[in-house]
């Protein structure tokens, strides 16, 4: 959830770390810090965004060639200046940064402070520089005092530490909180997360669970727990710094969405074979696995929870497997049976979510082999899986996910015909068509951008909005349950998503004169079905926007969005545009933080 940062070299060192810090703003924004390691420690924290940490700086003149820094999100104690990171020990020349929960801080912190330890923050981390300092007092060497520590750790971090007496060096270590080394030329720097290091470089070599590093000007020693060195070559990342810049958007997130075109092209690249009409994914479980399969286990959270629903409903409806979806945060602990011959779907953005990971390491303890749908190449998902499909979304800096999640939407439609192939051979006409309209998606989805200006208007005539529904049946439910999430997490207008057969059960009673409604209509076989729904609604004085294609039949609605017709099967693809805009523009309207909506990180790495 945190982000931390960390140079060594001849740069200036706080305006890296500053650089860093802001690529890296969307996994925490409640107070930021910096400690620059000079002839002495020069050390600034504030509460708030990274801008205001900036201006406290602005005027500082430090010197020094190492630094390390960090974003916030609070978990132990409020977002202020004090619990702000970085952490120093009672002698004032260690200073720590950490991204993760100590879940056995209180044990620590009570034995440290019989021994004469002073505390300042209400924080978990705290107990770290205290730790090392106690190790120091048997040890003359920062990287076995750190090694010392984190042996007597609970729970996850990841850790940048400096020391005075222990100049041009940073040594940082890692338990399930990621951890990315940038490798520079006579300049080393550590990140959270690889677009804090694009700038610099493109040659990263990820610090595994366990892992110690001592970053050094010219040098990078990676070691584990025992101090034994471990030999790791550098990777090349395909991203580039100018994925992280807006691009002439007001916001990351309005870039993003207008990204999914070229998103939708770039992740299908390579895997539409035309000539057959087939699919081909060679990076995923091979024919004598897929053709025996009895059962699916998908998990996932959020946004990506609602991808691995479509992925239920599409696998089911092309193939039959039974397909089950659970979020990672109840898949990890419910007591349960599994099928035998089955293989579980992991899908994730970061890669690096607590709870899917935890989920995905359940299923393979149970034997299940897994297979990965992920945005980050060298993330902790992607290596500890045993297929891994690479979505090329590119960097996503917005914290609500949009690219991300149409990746996630094809890769799974990849996925289905993939696992229909195999098992039944590429002859079966719907696969065929289904094919064949993938290729037309990305300037399909560019169409749905007509829409924009009068989603704009839309929302600006529901400016005062306070709830919303958005109902819809079978793809379409999917579709309302994502479009909801948006709507909730950016512009605080809560939202119901709602099985639109579900209304008489319950929710009707919500719906009175002047309820705003969007009712998705793409899902053809269920449009009689739909245009119920929709009598029902006005009957009760509800105002209702009707999100349908071209090619079906007007309906009386007081608002209509068109899409442009393509397969109902792939129609979450395209419905979810107009939602995220929507989502968008009513955030704005409400002027919302949009890219960093209260209370929310990024990347969950943290239960
Ligand atoms: C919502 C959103 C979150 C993430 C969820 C999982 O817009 O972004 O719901 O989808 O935290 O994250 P990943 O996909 O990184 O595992």
């Amino acid at each position: 959830m945190c982000g931390i940062v960390g140079y060594v070299g001849a740069r200036p060192v706080l305006s890296i770390l500053l650089d860093g810090l802001k690529k890296l703003e969307y996994r925490g924004y409640d107070s930021a810090g910096i400690v620059v390691l000079g002839r002495d420690l020069s050390l600034f924290k504030k509460q708030g965004k990274i801008s205001l940490l900036e201006s406290q700086i602005s005027h500082s003149q430090v010197d020094g060639h190492a630094g390390i820094g960090h974003t916030r999100w609070a978990t132990h104690g409020v977002p202020n200046d004090i619990n702000a990171h970085p952490h120093l020990d009672c002698t004032g020349k260690l200073a720590v940064v950490h991204n993760g929960i100590i879940e056995n801080y209180m044990e620590l912190k009570t034995a440290l402070i019989q021994k004469g330890h002073v505390f300042k923050s209400d924080t978990d981390t705290e107990v770290i520089p205290h730790l090392i300092e106690e190790e120091l007092l048997n040890k003359d060497d920062l990287l076995k005092a750190v090694l010392g520590s984190i042996s007597l750790l609970r729970g996850s971090f990841a850790l940048a530490i400096i020391h005075k007496d222990f100049p041009e060096k940073i040594v940082c270590a890692r338990r399930e909180s990621p951890l990315v080394l940038g490798i520079g030329n006579g300049e080393n720097f550590l990140a959270s997360d690889i677009p804090a290091l694009l700038p610099y470089t493109k040659k990263i070599i990820v610090l595994d669970n366990d892992e110690v590093a001592l970053i050094e000007k010219t040098t990078v020693s990676i070691f584990d727990v025992q101090g034994k060195r471990i030999h790791r070559s550098p990777q090349t990342v395909d991203w580039d710094a100018r994925m992280i810049e807006k691009g002439g958007f007001e916001h990351f997130m309005l870039k993003e969405i207008h990204e999914q075109p070229n998103v939708i092209k770039d992740t299908m690249e390579g895997h539409l074979d035309l000539a057959y009409n087939k699919v081909l994914l060679p990076e995923g479980p091979e024919d004598s696995l897929l053709q025996h399969l009895e059962a699916i286990y998908i998990t996932a959270c959020g946004t990506a929870y609602h991808a691995g629903l479509y992925g239920k409903y599409l696998i089911e409806a092309l193939t039959g497997v039974p397909t089950e979806v659970e979020i990672g945060s109840e898949f990890r602990y419910r007591e349960r049976m599994f099928k035998d011959k089955s293989l579980g779907i992991v899908i994730s953005q970061s890669g690096e979510t607590a709870d899917t990971l935890a989920a995905m390491r359940r299923m393979k303890a149970e034997g299940i082999p897994v297979f990965a749908i992920t945005n980050v190449a060298s993330s902790s998902v992607a290596r500890e899986s045993d297929w891994v499909f690479h979505t090329k979304a590119g960097p996503e800096v917005a914290v609500a996910s949009t690219k991300a999640y149409t990746a996630q939407l094809l890769s799974l439609a990849l996925f289905a015909l993939r696992l229909k192939g195999a098992r039944e051979g590429s002859e079966d006409l719907r696969a065929k068509a289904l094919v064949q309209e993938l290729q037309r998606l990305p300037i399909l989805a560019e169409t749905t951008f007509n829409l924009e200006g009068k989603i704009q208007a839309y929302a600006n005539r529901l400016r005062y909005l306070t709830d919303y529904f958005m109902l819809g049946r079978g793809l379409d439910y999917v579709t309302a349950m994502e479009g909801a999430l948006k709507l909730k997490e950016i512009s605080y207008v809560h939202c119901e998503a709602y099985p639109a057969g579900e209304l008489k059960h319950g929710p009707l009673a919500l719906i009175t004169s002047g309820k705003q409604v969007c009712l998705l209509a793409t899902q053809r076989q269920l449009l009689p079905k739909i245009h119920s729904n929709l009598k029902e609604v006005k009957a009760r004085g509800a105002e209702v926007l009707i999100l349908r294609f071209s090619d079906s039949e007007e309906m009386e609605a007081d608002e209509t969005f068109i899409l442009p017709a393509t397969s109902d099967y792939l129609s979450p693809l395209l419905a979810i545009i107009p939602l995220q805009l929507f989502a968008y523009y009513m955030a704005k309207e409400k002027g919302c933080d949009i890219d960093q909506p209260r209370n929310l990180a990024k990347s969950v790495t943290v239960e």
